[in-house]
Parts: structure tokens; sequence; C-alpha cells
């Protein structure tokens, strides 16, 4: 894919999720690995109503090099491009029930959502820790974050939202959505005894779609 094809994209897959309501005012972010360094959104600005011209540009040291000024959450995406060799892109979203979550008391922090359903499995995997609270854009997360994310391919910021990273930008908008659903389905399903998928049905949905 060319850089400006990978702009359309990021632009097309957040309007949809503005559209969708996982976003909603300027919350959010989005960023995906290019071969000389990465786009991300820039600050304030609102999913819905991208520019592709406009979207920051960062060198692969993660200096800004072109494109309005980037999301105040570079920490965030560098940590998991950090930990992780083979994500590709991370999207940070404020979706609400994924964020309800992350503010309950008394959840599993290193692994709030059981494994409900498959596809939660296949694309956000086997854990997701809760993350302590950060400011946002306090660069005191980064190794918080970092350390989380080695062993993680998605983190629910306490209090603030999920950080969710993927193969390709496809891939981490599919498993930020993913997410959100799984954890509708958790909040539904609190206070009851739901039947959660085995440890050999999630080894075997890992093996099988890795
Ligand atoms: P930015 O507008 O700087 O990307 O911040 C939005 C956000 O979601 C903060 O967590």
């Amino acid at each position: 894919m060319t850089e400006n094809e990978t702009r359309a994209l990021l632009v097309a897959h957040a309007a949809s999720l503005f559209q969708r309501g996982y976003s909603v005012g300027s919350a959010g972010n989005i960023s995906v690995k290019l071969e000389d360094g990465y786009l991300i959104t820039p600050t304030n600005s609102s999913l819905g109503r991208l520019d592709p011209a406009r979207l920051s540009k960062l060198d692969l040291g993660f200096h800004h090099v072109g494109g309005d000024k980037p999301s105040k959450e570079v920490f965030m995406h560098r940590a998991f491009y950090m930990a992780r060799p083979t994500a590709m892109a991370v999207v940070h979203l404020h979706s609400t029930m994924a964020t309800a979550i992350a503010c309950l008391p008394n959840v599993n922090e290193a692994n709030p959502i059981p494994p409900l359903t498959p596809y939660f499995v296949m694309r956000v995997g086997r854990t997701m820790p809760i993350v302590p609270y950060y400011r946002p854009g306090d660069a005191a997360m980064e190794p918080a974050i970092r350390a989380a994310a080695r062993d993680a391919r998605a983190v629910l910021l306490a209090n603030h939202g999920p950080v969710v990273s993927g193969r390709s930008l496809s891939d981490a908008v599919y498993a930020a959505e993913e997410l959100e659903e799984a954890a509708k389905l958790f909040l539904l399903l609190r206070g009851t005894s739901p039947r959660l998928l085995t440890t050999p049905q999630v080894d075997d949905l890992l093996k099988t779609f890795g």
C-alpha cells in the first residue's frame, strides 16, 4: 500500500468509527507504521473529519516531520510499537463500554474481560490488562504501557479508555471494535454466570487464527 492509500484508509476507518459512536468530539487517536515513519492523527482533531493531507507524520524516531501537530498521545502509541515489533497500527478510543470497565472497582485488573466469544479472543487475544491512570498525554504512561503491551495486544487505561494494536491498520480497528462489543457483553452479563470459552477452546483459536 502506498502512503497516500494508507492516509486514505486511516481517514475512512476514523470516519466510520466516529459515525458509529466509537469516538465523540475530538477523542481518540490512530497511528499507523510506514516504511519511513508513522502517520498519527493530529491533536484535537475529530476522527469524523480528518484531512488525509494534514495527518501528522513522524520519522522512525517519533519526531514530528510533517502535517499538523501530532496527538498528545504519541507516547502511548510509541509504547506499543516498541513493545511489539509486529504492531503496525495503534488505535486509542474512549468507547463507552470499554471505558466503563476501565472505571469499575472490583474487576480483575490483570484481565478484566473473560473469553466470552471467539472473535474477542481472535482479535484481542488471551489477556488485556488495565494500566493505572495517567493524565492524557503524560509521558510517564509510556513505561507502564510498554511493560503491559509485551504480553498483550491491547490494554485498558484506567478511567480513560482502550488502546489496541494490530498487524495492520484494519486489524487494529477491527480489534478495537471487537473489544467494545466484548465490553458490552461483559457488562450485560455481569452478575450472571455466563458460560466462558474453555482454555483448550482459547488455545485452539489462537493456534488457528494467530
Ligand atoms: P489528542 O487530541 O491529542 O489525540 O488526544 C485525544 C485523546 O483521546 C486523549 O486521550
